[in-house]
């Protein structure tokens, strides 16, 4: 939710602040602006896409100054308009500032500047804090910033430039991402790495309250003390041409591309002579007997990822598990003690709603187990184990290779408690990791081959609405191939467990109504059959996504997708790809901008 970038040192700031902020318009893209200090602040901004910002200011060449601040918007308070573009100044500009996040008491101190006489040019919460900042400055942009920081209530970080500071980039963060990146020819803060990467691999993860003060050759930060901080830096391991789309049209297509590699990648490092050691995190077999409940809390395809858990875990490991909506945890008094662990997942490790719900459960004494793809993210951060999914950095909107990792995570998870419950001997493990094992290769079959895939998304694309089914653990992935459906396509879908379909929903069958049937667990095929049969009968036109020993599905269904065969715990990993490359043919088929899909953001730090 909105890119921050900034940059201070040897070169011009706007074109390397328009690189940045290309490399973070997944994080939101109605609008765009930079605010360049040459002989004052100077600020640009536009309502659109950031190449709308990139023409107005001729690739940056129209502002002069080496350094800059400079943002991409995903509107929260205020449409997307010219006005409600950040960057926002005071009255005189004398400070500007970039915000991810969200003011909660902006309301509140909107009251109070406009009666110390302020006038405001926007509907926005951030331009709140440059009239803040303003109203508090006394000469030292630290004293300054920790007397702002004490008013604001909720989430931020901040990109602030003072105009009687020149060289001196100010940077703070509470509850939202931010980073800093260090290299000889300057310093920059980014949202996340992509956007430093060009011209760093060292950076420092910033933790709430900190406070930055960047200069062309320094970094120094401040805790609220004003004490100065030490801090490590973290060198990044992957390459820039992971965050580039490397001849491929769209970055989905290419993350869906890249599934094999980081299912192997996150399998193989945990599988060690036939056990399974899933890092740091370790548990003993009277930790596992201790546990009395597993409660899963994700947002969006990670809680997909999470409902597949409780079939797995519950079926593999006989633990029980409850799964919530990380949003809904936080407001249900959910019943949590030092026996329940919490598997929280989340690809960004940002999502405000997981983090807040991971804080309440550490409150209410839960031990806390997050599956997290973005190393060093405050999920990550706050969690008492960890268990990274090495997806590498997923840019697209619409996850996938980043679900796939989270379901390799939970296979392993859930075989591990059943090893340390002593429900499963070496052999049952040995053969299950071997199933394991060959998912990647058994991914790579099902993209080799997308042609079908393709042609059906062409019969289909003018659909209206697309209905999901699903019995067990292919409900689980009927939520996630729907949302996927959805949110790039804007075809209307749902997902159905089939047996509940008939409890009201099947009114919705017409006449040619698509219907996307999953059937890939042997003993629930029958169901399942029946269940195509019904929804037939009502006029659907069925695409049954089905394993290669169900040849018989093609006197069901009207088309039929086969996956490979492996053993039923594992075959979310494979049912889940045709689904991700449907969606995909579908918005590519309507013209839709799938990387970017309208009103999301990939990574949302608001409630
Ligand atoms: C957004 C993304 C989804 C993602 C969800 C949770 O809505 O578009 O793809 O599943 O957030 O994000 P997280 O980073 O916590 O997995």
């Amino acid at each position: 939710m909105c890119g921050v970038v900034g940059y201070v040192g040897k070169e011009q700031a706007a074109p390397i602040l328009l690189d940045g902020l290309a490399k973070l318009e997944y994080r939101g893209y109605d609008s765009a602006g930079v605010a360049v200090f040459g002989d004052s602040i100077k600020v640009q901004k536009c309502e659109g896409r950031l190449k709308v910002l990139h023409k107005k200011i001729k690739g940056g060449s129209s502002m002069s100054g080496t350094m800059g601040i400079g943002h991409t918007r995903w509107a929260t308070h205020g449409e997307p308009s010219d006005a409600n573009s950040h960057p926002h100044t005071s009255a005189e500009e004398n400070v500007a500032v970039v915000h991810n996040g969200i003011i909660e008491n902006y309301l509140e101190l909107k009251d109070f500047l406009k009666n110390h006489g302020c006038v405001f040019t926007s509907d926005t919460d951030t331009e709140v804090i440059a009239h803040l900042i303003d109203h508090y400055h006394d000469h030292d942009p630290l004293k300054t910033l920790i007397k702002v920081m004490n008013k604001l209530e909720g989430s931020y970080a901040l990109g602030i430039m003072f105009s009687e500071n020149p060289g001196e980039l100010y940077a703070v963060r509470k509850d939202s991402p931010l980073i800093v990146g260090l290299s000889k020819g300057g310093n920059f803060i980014a949202s996340d790495i992509p956007a430093v990467l060009p011209h760093t691999r060292d950076v420092y993860l910033l933790n709430d309250k900190e406070i930055v003060r960047l200069t062309a050759d320094a970094v120094k930060i401040f805790n609220t003390d004003e004490e100065p901080i030490k801090k490590d830096v973290y060198h990044v391991e992957w390459d820039v041409s992971s965050a580039e789309k490397g001849g491929y049209e769209h970055f989905m297509f290419k993350e869906i591309m890249e599934q094999p590699k980081a299912v192997r990648e996150t399998v193989r490092p945990r599988v060690k002579r036939g056990k399974i050691v899933p890092d740091e995190f370790q548990m003993s077999p009277e930790d596992v007997k201790n546990i009395d409940k597993i409660h899963i809390i994700a947002c969006g395809s990670a809680y997909h990822a999470g409902v597949v858990g409780k079939y797995l875990i519950e079926k593999m490991a006989r633990i029980p598990v409850e799964v919530d909506l990380a949003s809904e945890f936080l407001y249900r008094s959910p019943m949590i003690t030092n026996r329940t662990l919490m598997l929280v997942i989340s690809q960004s490790g940002e999502t405000l709603d997981t983090l807040r719900a991971l804080r309440e459960a550490k409150r209410l004494g839960g031990r806390v187990l997050s599956v997290v793809n973005v190393v060093g993210s405050s999920i990550a951060r706050e969690s008492d184990d960890i268990i990274y999914t090495w997806a590498g950095p997923e840019i697209a909107v619409a996850t996938t290779k980043a679900y796939s990792t989270q379901l390799a995570v939970i296979y392993l998870l859930a075989e591990y408690f059943a090893v340390q419950k002593g429900i499963k001997n070496a052999e049952q493990t040995a053969a299950f990791l071997d199933e394991l094992a060959k998912i990647p290769a058994k991914i790579e079959q099902i993209i080799k081959n997308t042609e079908n895939i393709q042609f059906l998304a062409s019969q289909f694309a003018a659909a209206k609405d697309v209905f999901f089914l699903g019995r067990g653990i292919d409900y689980a992935v009927a939520l996630e191939g729907s949302l996927k459906l959805k949110e790039i396509s804007y075809v209307h879908s749902e997902a159905y467990a089939a047996g509940e379909l008939k409890h009201g929903t099947i009114s919705l069958i017409e006449k040619g109504t698509p219907v996307v049937a999953l059937a890939t667990q042997d003993e629930l095929f029958d169901k399942i059959m029946s269940n195509i049969r019904e929804v037939k009968a009502r006029g659907a036109v069925v695409l049954a996504v089905v394993p290669e020993n169900q040849p018989t599905a093609e006197q069901f269904a009207d088309h039929v997708l086969y996956v490979p065969k492996t053993i039923p715990e594992l075959t979310p990993s494979l049912a889940v790809i045709p689904l991700q490359l449907f969606g995909y043919y579908m918005a590519a088929e309507r013209g839709c901008d799938i990387d970017k899909p309208r009103n999301l953001a990939k990574s949302v730090t608001v409630e």
